[in-house]
């Protein structure tokens, strides 16, 4: 019988070295992740109240961010810990971002799946989200 999971809220200081951890055994190094303490500092700066984890016999063990502009909001950052997956983990995170957004008064979620991410699409399609005909364009900001 698996332990309990609970979701909660981000607490710095708490869970930064955690949550940072987590990200380099999830995303590697080859991601906007590969600095994953800024990116930490950085949501904690933005919003906390849409910075979410999991919990498991206290260990951080899932995250998700939200973010939103207007009435779009957008999801980052899910990760669940490899031998937690499986247990229902990332639909309860995403579905505590989604309910965090929609109480802002967004009307749409959005996120981004690395091509070749069969697996997590299929996560995605599972938890109610499809394709857009929308593509991404993106650009570095080094040197402002
Ligand atoms: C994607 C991820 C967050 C899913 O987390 P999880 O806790 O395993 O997902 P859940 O257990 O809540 O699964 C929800 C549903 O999706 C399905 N699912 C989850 N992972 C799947 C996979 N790799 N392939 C097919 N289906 C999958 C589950 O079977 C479940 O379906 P069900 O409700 O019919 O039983 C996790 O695999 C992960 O952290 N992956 C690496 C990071 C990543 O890709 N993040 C997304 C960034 S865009």
């Amino acid at each position: 019988m698996p332990a309990p999971t609970t979701l909660r809220h981000f607490d710095p200081p708490r869970d930064q070295a955690a949550v940072a951890g987590l990200w380099t055994s999830v995303f590697g190094a080859n991601s906007i992740h590969r600095d994953p303490e800024f990116a930490v500092h950085q949501q904690r700066a933005v919003d906390a109240e849409l910075f979410f984890v999991a919990e498991s016999e206290s260990v951080v063990v899932g995250t998700v961010l939200a973010g939103f502009a207007a009435d779009r909001g957008w999801i980052y950052s899910l990760a669940v810990r490899a031998n937690q997956r499986r247990r229902g983990i990332g639909r309860g995170l995403l579905l505590r971002a989604e309910r965090a957004l929609a109480s802002r008064g967004c009307e749409t979620a959005s996120l981004q799946v690395a091509q070749g991410e069969s697996g997590t699409v299929q996560f995605y399609e599972k938890t109610g989200y499809h394709p857009t005909p929308l593509g991404t364009m993106s650009r570095r900001l080094a040197g402002y």
